[in-house]
C-alpha cells in the first residue's frame, strides 16, 4: 500500500538514517526501485518530477502504474508516491491523481508569496493524509550548461516555513543537482547545523544526492537529514549497462533489439545503485 512519507521520515529522523527518493521514469525503474526496496526491506520514496510526469502521460498514469505494480509484486514495505520540486497547479494535479505526498518547491518566490502557498497547500495535503516537503534556499544545478552554486538558506526562513506545519524541509546547503564540479566547496555543515537548531525535530532533507562523498552523508543524517533524493546516478548505471549492451551487439538475428532484453542491463544497474545507496543511508531492515 502506498503511505505518505511522514511516518517513515519522522522514524528515520529519531533513528539517524535517511531514507532514499529515487526518481522514476518509467516502469523498469520503477520495479526495479520497489523490488529493491522489499529485498532491503527498506522504506522508500518513489519521485516523480513534473517532466518525468508529463514522459509517463501524467501523473494520473503514474499514480496507476505505481499502484498496481507495489500490488502486483506484493510489496509490504512502505512506499510513498512523491512528487519532486511540485508547482502549485503540479501539487494540485497530483494530490487528484492519488500521489501520497507533494513537494512544493516555491523557493523563486518572494518569502511572502512561498509562505501564503505553503500554508495552503499544507492545509489541503493534511486534510487528505498526504505529506509536505518544502524548499528553501533554491537547489542549484546545470542549467543551459553553466552550473549554479547551490545557495545556503537562511537558518530563519527555514523555521518559517516549518511553523507553517510541512512534513519535512529541504534546505540549501551547498548542494546541487546534477554532477558537482571540481571546484564545489562541500556541504555547509555551518549552515544545516544553523537550520537543525532552528527547526527542532524537523526531518530534513537533502537533494542532489548524486556525487556527495559517503562522508558527508554520513555527517549530514547526523545532523538532521533523514530523506536524500538520488536521481543522476541511476540514470548513469542505466546508461552505461544499457550502452554496453548495444555495444555487444547482441541483437535479434536482424530483427532488432528485444525491447526487454535491451532494458534488462539497466534494469540491474539500477537495482545494484539503490541497494548501494540503501546501504550507505542506513534504511535497510528499517521497513
Ligand atoms: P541528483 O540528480 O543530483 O541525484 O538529484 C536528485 C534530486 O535532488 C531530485 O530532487
Amino acid at each position: 500500500m502506498l503511505v505518505s512519507a511522514k511516518e517513515m521520515l519522522d522514524k528515520a529522523r529519531e533513528g539517524k538514517y535517511a531514507v532514499g527518493q529515487f526518481n522514476i521514469n518509467n516502469l523498469e525503474w520503477t520495479k526495479a526501485i520497489l523490488l529493491t526496496a522489499q529485498e532491503c526491506n527498506s522504506p522508500v520514496i518513489l519521485g516523480v518530477s513534473e517532466g518525468a510526469g508529463k514522459y509517463m502521460t501524467g501523473f494520473k498514469t503514474v499514480a496507476a502504474m505505481v499502484k498496481a505494480m507495489d500490488e502486483s509484486l506484493g510489496i509490504t514495505v512502505p512506499v510513498a508516491l512523491h512528487l519532486d520540486h511540485g508547482s502549485y497547479d503540479g501539487c494540485y494535479k497530483c494530490i487528484k491523481a492519488g500521489f501520497t505526498s507533494i513537494m512544493f518547491d516555491g523557493s523563486h518566490f518572494p518569502i511572502e508569496e512561498n509562505i501564503a502557498k505553503t500554508t495552503e497547500l499544507v492545509n489541503v495535503a493534511h486534510n487528505l493524509g498526504l505529506s509536505i516537503e518544502a524548499e528553501v534556499g533554491s537547489i542549484g544545478g546545470e542549467e543551459d550548461g553553466v552550473i549554479g552554486k547551490g545557495e545556503c538558506a537562511d537558518p530563519d526562513e527555514c523555521k518559517m516555513i516549518a511553523d507553517l506545519g510541512v512534513d519535512f524541509l529541504a534546505a540549501g546547503i551547498g548542494n546541487i543537482h546534477g554532477k558537482y564540479p571540481e571546484n564545489w566547496e562541500g556541504l555547509s555543515f555551518e549552515t544545516l547545523a544553523a537550520v537543525n537548531e532552528k527547526v527542532g525535530d524537523m526531518p530534513l532533507v537533502l537533494h542532489g544526492g548524486t556525487g556527495i562523498p559517503d562522508d558527508m552523508i554520513k555527517k549530514a543524517i547526523s545532523l538532521g537529514v533523514a530523506k536524500i533524493n538520488v536521481n543522476t546516478e541511476c540514470q548513469l548505471v542505466f546508461q552505461e549497462a544499457t550502452r554496453e549492451y548495444i555495444e555487444a551487439g547482441k541483437d535479434q538475428q536482424g530483427k532488432g533489439f528485444d525491447p526487454r532484453k535491451l532494458l534488462a542491463p539497466g534494469f540491474e544497474a539500477i537495482k545494484a545503485k539503490v541497494k548501494e545507496k540503501m546501504e550507505l543511508f542506513g534504511s535497510v531492515d528499517k521497513a
